[in-house]
């Protein structure tokens, strides 16, 4: 586990390379220049103002083909320091003035990543608190009648009471059906997060719909599922909880000084250097995202973000297009380049056992649910590896994801009969795999099919 308390700006970078080395096999060069140029953010932001604007933040490019770690590597370094991370793909933006996303959108979706990052923790920090107090609140709703009642005594009351909450915790009464005031706004389930519209215009549209449930304030008495009241008074006492001010302070201060944006597939936005339509809506789209890239003001409905500590994360596989059919100045800001190679089988079986989350280890807390215990041989793992490998030379080329659906097809009768095999241990040997496997994987009409 990283040091949640440890920022990624107080990482050097062999602490960054030893953390990513935990979960990505290989792409050791990525790894490093990676890891520079988050040191060198921090390096940029202890420099006096004056030197430090003429030292434009280095982001990075990422050339590769698919499956080998780029995405990976982009989300472990965002994990890793807790900081706001949002992957975009290039190509949904169109031009300004065209239908369909601005590339400022991008902006504003990390800021509305990093606010529910900070409400997240700051609801962790009073959950115990919170969820007492729904739990109070819930047990009001379930008992008026009780209370109520002539001749109960308090102590009966009070033992009812914990009665029930037992019962509650137990989830008996999910489903059953109380009648609580709900807020108008909630209920509507507005889509406020992340929408680009005018904020006063929301504001006026849900006051007129207030005012229209008179004496309620904007609530109205409804029957709900005890499941579904505790998710809305959680809402609201997390909402009493976190001070939204403070709350947008430290979600801006973090998207603009830790924020990593990771566009992808931006070979998909490079022109071809001939100049049909879509060639020139592609370079709108790269002009577009300059400024941002370059350190501008984008305007959000939290205030104003400034972008010029961003980290930008730009991938590519470049197989049809070359860095260098980007237009000079973006190319100009993505200045750190890393390619990332292919994956060999070797790797394939580093990737199947070593990172904390290798899909070996996945499987086999799965079937443990079932009380199966999986077992896999080396030499099983070695021949997974070597046939992921093979049927990626010989059909598409999908990196590690082929490991997935080779293992899918492995353990796919395992997955249906674990049932029956509860309290067993079952050991995944080289023969199983040949007999699962092979047949499928020499076959090459029949592999692209299934594995
Ligand atoms: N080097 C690696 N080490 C460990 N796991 C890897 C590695 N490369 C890929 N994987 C696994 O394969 C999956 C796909 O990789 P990833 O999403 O990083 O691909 P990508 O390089 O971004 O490809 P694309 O160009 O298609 O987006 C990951 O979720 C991860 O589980
Ligand atoms: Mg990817």
């Amino acid at each position: 586990m990283p040091d949640r308390k440890k920022k990624l700006d107080e990482m050097v970078p062999s602490e960054i390379v030893r953390n990513l080395d935990e979960y990505i096999i290989g792409q050791d060069e990525a790894k490093r220049t990676i890891a520079v140029a988050i040191r060198n953010r921090v390096r940029r932001k202890r420099l006096p103002e004056d030197i430090r604007d003429e030292v434009t933040p280095k982001n990075i490019l990422m050339i590769g083909p698919t499956g080998v770690g780029k995405t990976e590597i982009a989300r472990r370094i965002a994990k890793l320091a807790n900081a706001p991370f949002i992957k975009v793909e290039a190509t949904k933006y169109t031009e300004v003035g065209y239908v369909g996303r601005d590339v400022e959108s991008m902006v504003r979706d990390l800021m509305g990543a990093s606010l529910s990052m900070v409400r997240e923790e700051m609801a962790e920090a009073k959950e115990e608190e919170v969820s007492l107090r729904v739990e109070e609140r819930l047990l009001d709703l379930l008992l008026p009648a009780v209370e109520g009642s002539a001749g109960s005594t308090d102590v009966a009351v009070g033992e009812t009471r914990e009665k029930f909450r037992a019962l509650l915790r137990d989830g008996v009464f999910d489903t059953k059906e109380v009648e609580m005031p709900v807020d108008v706004k909630a209920h509507l389930g507005f889509e406020v997060m992340g929408n680009t519209g005018n904020m006063e215009d929301i504001q006026n549209a849900l006051n007129s719909i207030g005012s229209m449930f008179s004496a309620g304030g904007g609530r109205k008495k409804r029957k709900v599922t005890v499941k579904r009241a505790r998710e809305i008074i959680m809402e609201e006492e997390m909402d009493k909880v976190i001070d939204p001010d403070k709350a947008v302070d430290e979600a801006r201060e973090r998207a603009e000084e830790m924020g990593i944006i990771f566009i992808d597939e931006i070979d998909k936005i490079a022109s071809h250097g001939n100049t049909s339509n879509s060639d020139v809506s592609r370079e709108g789209v790269q002009r577009d995202i300059l400024p941002i890239v370059e350190g501008s003001k984008v305007s959000t409905k939290w205030g104003v973000i400034d972008t010029s500590g961003i980290l930008f994360i730009a991938a590519g596989a470049f197989s049809f297009s070359k860095p260098s059919d980007l237009i000079p100045e973006l190319q100009g800001r993505f200045p750190l380049r890393v390619e990332l190679h292919d994956l060999t089988a070797d790797e394939f079986y580093r990737i199947l056992t070593e990172p904390q989350n290798a899909i070996t280890k996945q499987y086999r807390a799965l079937l443990a649910t079932e009380g199966v215990d999986v077992v896999f041989t080396d030499e099983a793992l070695h021949a997974i590896a070597r046939i992921a490998s093979e049927v990626n030379q010989t059909n598409d080329n999908i990196g590690a994801r082929r490991l997935y659906t080779v293992m899918e097809k492995l353990l796919e009768e395992l997955a249906f009969s674990a049932d029956e095999l509860s309290g067993q241990t079952v050991s995944i040997t080289e023969g199983y795999v040949r007999e699962r496997l092979s047949g499928i994987a020499e076959d090459q009409d029949l592999s692209r099919y299934i594995l």
